[in-house]
């Protein structure tokens, strides 16, 4: 009796970290979790759509939580949950590398770059070497429950793209997974009204009107958010194929690497 009251409890304690806010359609799934006897965790265990890492991933090991830097923005607490797709279990260890662009679009380490304007083909993005700024970076490795935790801002956005957030997750040194996170245009909407983020000369591109979400499906990346003006937090479950090397890596700008 006693040891079933225990069970049934850890079965609670480990399923209340799977009880995300965003989950991905079952329809993705790439396996039965029943088949393992771990049915309960069929939502975490779909294969995240993988997308384009572009130009602006800096390959340093900032270790942190909070990425703001004390730039302004509005607040945004970010879980993201990483789990094996293929056994329907969570990933610990796993490096999980953010960055998103600031309030006004600008991409820290590529300040000289013009949100406003096209940005430069791709391969001709190198660090600027004098720009050693690095707000709205860092990376953390999951915890047992396969979580990392960020403090950061709701992000602004820059020419020709919606507003995102990039995700690459890294497993034993290679890169398994890349992806981009979305935001609801109901809340895009209010948040380029907000006076940290108001007055741009560029429009904002739309979820419907971006190439690589439209490409990449996007609308299975969507945060939900929970809170308002003054702050929100979101949580997402990322299924990943742990043995897939990620492919959609661009050359990666390191900065050791970097020429002026
Ligand atoms: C997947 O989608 C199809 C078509 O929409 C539906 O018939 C099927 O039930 C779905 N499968 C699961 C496991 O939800
Ligand atoms: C993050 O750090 C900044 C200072 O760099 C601080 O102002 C802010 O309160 C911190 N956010 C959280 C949620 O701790
Ligand atoms: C690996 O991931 C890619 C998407 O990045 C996918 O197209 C491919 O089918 C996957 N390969 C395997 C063996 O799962």
């Amino acid at each position: 009796m006693f040891k079933s009251i225990l069970i049934f409890i850890l079965f609670s304690l480990v399923n209340a970290h799977f009880r995300p806010e965003r989950q991905l359609d079952y329809n993705s799934t790439v396996i039965d979790c029943s088949r393992f006897k771990r049915s309960a965790f069929q939502h975490a265990c779909v294969l995240a759509p993988e997308s384009m890492e572009g130009p602006y991933f800096i390959h340093e090991d900032l270790v942190r939580s909070n990425i703001t830097d004390g730039k302004p923005g509005v607040p945004l607490t970010l879980d993201i949950v990483i789990t094996a797709a293929d056994v329907c279990l969570p990933i610990s260890g796993a490096k999980v590398y953010v960055w998103h662009c600031d309030n006004r679009g600008y991409y820290s380490g590529f300040t000289q770059y013009s949100p406003d304007k096209k940005a430069p083909d791709d391969r001709g993005l190198e660090v600027y070497i004098g720009d050693e700024k690095r707000f709205f970076r860092g990376v953390q490795t999951t915890d047992e429950h396969g979580k990392v935790r960020y403090q950061t801002i709701y992000p602004g956005y820059y020419y020709g793209r919606a507003v995102h957030i990039h995700v690459e997750v890294y497993i034993g040194g290679n890169a398994i997974y890349v992806g981009q996170l979305y935001f609801p245009e109901n809340l895009n909407e209010k948040i380029e009204k907000v006076e940290a983020y108001a007055n741009r000369i560029t429009k904002r591109t739309l979820n419907k009107d971006d190439h690589i979400y439209k490409a990449k499906s996007g609308e299975l990346t969507t945060l939900e958010l929970d809170g308002n003006l003054k702050g929100f937090k979101t949580s997402i479950v990322l299924g990943i194929d742990p043995s897939n090397r990620s492919t959609a890596k661009a050359s990666t700008v390191t900065p050791t690497s970097a020429t002026v």
